[in-house]
């Protein structure tokens, strides 16, 4: 299991990169840029050297902690999984590169497209110092262009970047997406209604297209959650000083919410349920909300059942479990 904080070489990476420049300044840019997203904005106001670092202290340590919780779901799932190539899809400063970097030792090619100066710029200064992605390619460029040119990798990760695009163009981009994958697509998106909506269309094109979902579902079936409930997850990463104070955040720690699907050419054979929200623990039971290759369940697993209780009073919200 990765862990969901930076990289010792990102936070230098970063600390060194902030160096001589104003954190008041970088403050402001960040609350500019959170602002406009909030408005549903993209990243197109990130349009400067200051702008991408205010991005990358204000939401990479948030997007790297969702994008390793997903991958750390894929790699419980499908343990020999090894890709050696990567494509990085929206890659902005590089933020699941690093965290597939973590993931798998395995990886030796990081190509990374995205259509922004800025922050591609970021990416390559904070890549220079690692062992690992000094070496990436990057290309700047729209993605379906992009894309179009670019060999296909054996995981393709599409982060925080496909409710960027018009709804009118998704389709034909996660298509591409798909075609460009060898073996694991991942699309992480934010843990919102929306976020999720976009996962599930992407999941349901996909299966129709072939694919099958490695995480977090076990079922290729039609997703049994309907409004208001939707399928999201959450991962606690610590704060950084300096993300705390372009943040303005006094809490040493923050909760990021996300969705996910890892999409994979060929089945796999272990589909354990997946747990949908943090269990409830009482004296008496452990009751779990459950998706299960059957569907929803709400499992209660009593006391008296002394190795099953004490195996589910340590499920968390995110788990993959033996349990129907
Ligand atoms: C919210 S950022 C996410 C960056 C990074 N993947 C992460 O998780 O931190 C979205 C990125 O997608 C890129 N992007 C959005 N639409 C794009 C497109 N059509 N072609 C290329 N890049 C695009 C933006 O430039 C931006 O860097």
């Amino acid at each position: 299991m990765t862990a969901p904080d930076l990289p010792a070489e990102l936070k230098a990476a970063l600390e060194a990169r902030l160096q001589g420049v104003s954190r008041n300044e970088v403050a402001a840019r960040a609350a500019l840029i959170s602002k406009t997203y909030r408005d549903g904005g993209g990243s197109g106001a990130i349009a400067s050297e200051a702008d991408a670092l205010a991005y990358a202290l204000a939401r990479m340590p948030a997007t790297y902690a969702a994008v390793t919780a997903s991958l750390n779901a894929l790699v419980g799932i499908a343990p020999e999984f090894a890709p050696k190539s990567l494509l990085d899809v929206g890659a902005g400063p590089g933020t699941a590169s690093w965290a597939a970097a973590e993931a798998f030792a395995s990886l030796q090619s990081f190509t990374l497209l995205d259509a922004n100066a800025a922050l591609r710029a970021l990416a390559l200064d904070l890549a220079r110092g690692s062992t690992r992605l000094r070496d990436v390619s990057y290309v700047q460029g729209a993605a379906r262009a992009g894309l179009a040119d670019l060999e296909a990798a054996d995981l393709v990760v599409a982060s925080y970047m496909i409710g960027e695009v018009s709804e009118a163009e998704r389709g034909a981009l996660v298509a591409q997406l798909w075609t460009k994958t060898r073996d694991t697509l991942m699309i992480v998106e934010p843990g919102t209604p929306a976020g999720a909506e976009r996962i599930i269309a992407s999941r349901r094109q996909l299966i129709a297209a072939g694919a099958h979902v490695a995480a977090p579902c076990p079922h290729d079936g039609a997703c049994p959650l309907s409004p208001p409930d939707w399928c999201h997850f959450t991962q606690r990463l610590p704060r950084l000083r300096a993300h705390k104070q372009v943040k303005g955040a006094e809490l040493p720690f923050e909760d990021e919410k996300f969705a996910y699907v890892a999409l994979t050419r060929a089945p796999l054979a272990r589909r354990p349920s997946r747990v949908l929200a943090q269990p409830d623990v009482s004296k008496v039971e452990v009751t779990a909300k459950l998706c299960t290759a059957g569907g929803l369940n709400v499992a209660r697993i009593a006391r008296r059942a002394k190795a099953a209780y004490a195996a589910a009073r340590r499920w968390r919200w995110g788990d993959a479990v033996e349990e129907g």
